[in-house]
């Protein structure tokens, strides 16, 4: 066992804040030897239980919950900053270009080997992450997270057509791989196998439905892709397929939605899209940097939140916008699951605090004329919330990693408020929770995050 003294951020069932400031976190092994929360909560309250733990002291730093980034690709990890004029240029132009090389394991293996320290040193602990369309990729990053101890979540991508040659798979052959991959991988150590078509206009319809079939056979695999990122993709997944009712539900009618299934973007939905994500517990990655990068255009939390939030004893009723006050509203009592990604490299930055920043100005922006929606001011621990725990409910993973209650994994990160002059000023005039958070998500960056620890097994 071993015990850490600092002021201590965790999550209530709720998904409202709790914060210690003088706080304690003992972790110890579970009953697979894997180490886990055992305690977490004043220290006042718990000192005198655990007196005989060795302690580390560290005054003046926050222990918080290891990020959890929903949806990033490791292979653009050297395609960040490259300049288009929208997704599908972007892809044709520099990313395809790039995953090409990924191909060659030992290429890939070096990447991943750079992506997992980068991953570590923003304090992301666990990703749900992109591999290419080939099988080398996907080996190369379970092999170094493995390694690292890590829970991270990654799968080879399906592109059987409208792909160049390099990246463009065999229909029959990526299937084979797609199941060998999941028996090799899913549930070893902590790995697990998402299984990943691109997006719909990248897959056939036969491609689509085998993996549709591999999520029904095998229900406890992540299934993880893109929709409704920008309007001339939307139009063209329509046009592909003309029998379903929206692009969303392309992947509806071929059995690719359900529990852990997410979906990186989701900003061109109506509210029936929205409740289909609700009705089959499906999450949205909310990728804000990725989508002001792109000019792609905005998540409606507000909207997310209003076909969420089903009051008891009212499945079916729906409530006015919540105006994004709380974790409450969001992903609960059956409600539309969101959570927080950098959908690096269409997203600009590894940092959560980057993409927490992003999100609260991408909620802020109002549009007019037809589409006229009002901004709303999402409050900081909903933010922190929706990369952590929020994520981790999003993942199926709530109680295991996310937060630091007891019995979940011990991935946590300690955080520096005073990093840097302006930090240490702003920080040291936080007069509440909310405005400590705030003052770190607006000003925060990988300097803030001085260690980050992942649990280890015995
Ligand atoms: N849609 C299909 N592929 C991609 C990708 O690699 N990045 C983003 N942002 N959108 C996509
Ligand atoms: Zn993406």
């Amino acid at each position: 066992m071993q015990s850490w003294r600092a002021s201590l951020l965790r999550f209530d069932p709720d998904g409202q804040a709790l914060f210690d400031e003088d706080g304690l976190l003992v972790v110890g092994p579970n009953a697979e030897g894997r180490q886990v929360v055992l305690a977490a909560g004043a220290h006042a309250a718990l000192a005198a239980q655990y007196a005989d733990v060795p302690c580390t002291h560290l005054p003046g730093r926050i222990l918080a919950p290891g990020f959890v980034d929903l949806h990033i690709h490791y292979p653009q990890t050297d395609v960040i900053g490259s300049p288009a004029e929208g997704l599908l240029p972007w892809l044709e132009h520099y990313t395809f270009p790039h995953e090409a090389q990924f191909a060659d394991e030992a290429h890939a293996a070096s990447v991943a080997r750079f992506f997992c320290d980068e991953l570590l040193r923003n304090g992301v602990t666990t990703s749900l992450t992109f591999s290419t369309s080939h099988v080398p990729s996907v080996n190369a990053l379970f092999a170094e997270a493995q390694r690292r101890h890590m829970r991270l979540i990654t799968g080879k991508v399906l592109q059987d057509r409208h792909s160049p040659d390099g990246v463009r798979d065999d229909t029959e052959q990526s299937l084979i791989d797609t199941e060998a991959l999941i028996q090799q991988w899913h549930g070893v150590d902590r790995l697990g196998y998402a299984i990943t078509p691109r997006f719909a206009p990248s897959c056939t319809e036969a491609q689509l439905r085998g993996a549709g079939e591999l999520a029904a056979q095998y229900p406890d695999v992540w299934v993880q892709s893109h929709v409704a990122e920008n309007l001339d993709e939307v139009a063209w997944a329509r046009a592909l397929f003309p029998d379903s009712r929206s692009y969303l539900a392309i992947y509806a009618d071929h059995g690719l939605m359900r529990p852990r299934a997410v979906y990186a973007h989701c900003i061109h939905f109506d509210d029936d899209d929205r409740r289909l994500m609700r009705d089959t517990r499906t999450a949205a990655a909310v990728s804000p940097t990725s989508n002001l990068f792109l000019g792609s255009g905005f998540f409606d939390f507000a909207a997310a939140d209003r076909v969420g939030f089903l009051p008891p004893g009212r499945p079916k009723a729906e409530t006015a916008p919540s105006g994004g006050s709380g974790p409450r509203e969001a992903g609960e009592r059956g409600g539309m699951l969101y959570g927080l990604a950098s959908d690096v490299g269409g997203g600009t930055s590894f940092s959560p605090f980057v993409t927490m920043r992003a999100a609260y100005f991408t909620g802020r922006a109002a549009t007019t004329g037809f589409a006229a929606k009002p901004g709303i001011s999402l409050a900081p621990e909903k933010l922190w919330w929706l990369h952590t725990a929020g994520a981790a409910r999003a993942l199926d993973l709530e109680g295991v990693i996310g937060n630091l209650q007891p019995g979940c994994e011990a991935d946590f990160v300690v955080l520096n408020p005073a990093a840097t002059p302006l930090l240490a000023r702003r920080t040291s005039q936080a007069d509440s929770l909310a405005e400590l958070l705030f003052a770190l998500i607006v000003l925060g960056d990988d300097r803030v995050v001085e260690q980050t620890v992942i649990s280890q097994a015995q």
